[in-house]
């Protein structure tokens, strides 16, 4: 297949760029950056999802498209769903891709945090698009976890939300069963797929501690609203697909000091 991977460079797009390329895949990878890092055979193409022309020369000749990227973080997401508009319509233009793969989240539509909103937005607009298509959501992955308790380890004393509730899963995993479903066809919605378990921010905390050490000191904050909530209630979870790949203390062993 032809696969455009938008995202290819990020968190979960590495893996499955690898993934495509095991598979003797001809890939291009849409990317801000000038010279992105990408596994040899992997065309780069050089663009913002907010520019047509760009998104015109990505989408050129491909008969896939693997949708990951999104401004995460502290972005919020703006600009995601006019992005992921401009990139549809002018897949939609081409008639020659047959199958859009959008990557999500699982609990979007019951938590309220306006990242997840633009989620949804996006989600919709894919299965409005006419184009076939597959929607993936998946659980919060192992990295952004460990990557949030990295910016805190050090801090004398750590204020987190102990009673949250994740199932972690690697990137890796997630990318894995996005590359088996692009090519297997359009699916619609499919499965939402999680980490193989459900454990509090107190759990993942007391791993990462016997691991690592840090944080001394961890005191539990307990934070109003419908998002605190949502988390508190494990509405970001689903215990009935859990995968059984990489555990949480894996990952947390895995990773260098
Ligand atoms: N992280 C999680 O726990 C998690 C869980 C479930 C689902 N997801 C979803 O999985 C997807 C990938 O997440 P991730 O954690 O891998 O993200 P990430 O590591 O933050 O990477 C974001 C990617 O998006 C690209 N990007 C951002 N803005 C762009 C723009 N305006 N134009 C073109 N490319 C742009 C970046 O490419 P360049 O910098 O190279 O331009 C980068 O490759 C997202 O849709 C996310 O919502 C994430």
């Amino acid at each position: 297949m032809r696969i455009l991977v938008t995202g290819g460079t990020g968190t979960f797009g590495r893996p499955a760029v690898a993934r495509l390329v095991e598979q003797g895949h001809e890939v291009r990878v849409l990317s801000r950056r000038p010279s992105p890092k990408l596994p040899a055979g992997v065309q780069a193409v050089r663009g913002d999802l907010s520019s047509d022309e760009a998104l015109r020369d990505a989408v050129w000749h491909a008969n896939a498209v693997l949708h990951a990227a999104s401004n995460t973080g502290l972005g919020l997401g703006r600009g995601d769903v006019d992005g992921t508009q401009r990139l549809l319509q002018i897949a939609a233009r081409g008639a020659s891709v047959t199958h859009f793969l959008y990557v999500s989240i699982v609990g979007i539509d019951r938590i309220p945090l306006i990242y997840y909103r633009r989620k949804l937005a996006c989600e919709q607009l894919v299965a409005a698009s006419g184009i076939g298509h597959t929607i993936l959501r998946a659980t919060q992955f192992h990295e952004l976890l460990s990557g949030a308790l990295l910016a805190v380890e050090r801090w004398p004393i750590a204020p987190l939300p102990l009673s949250w509730r994740f199932q972690p899963v690697a990137a890796a995993e997630v990318a894995a069963r996005a590359v088996e479903l692009l090519v297997s066809g359009p699916q619609g919605r499919a499965p939402d797929l999680g980490g193989p378990e459900v454990l509090t921010v107190d759990e993942m905390v007391r791993v990462w501690r016997s691991h690592r050490g840090h944080p001394r000191r961890v005191i539990g904050v307990s934070l109003p609203g419908r998002v605190a909530r949502g988390f508190q209630s494990g509405f970001n979870t689903c215990p009935a697909n859990a995968s059984d790949a990489r555990r949480w203390v894996e990952h947390v062993a895995g990773l260098s000091s």
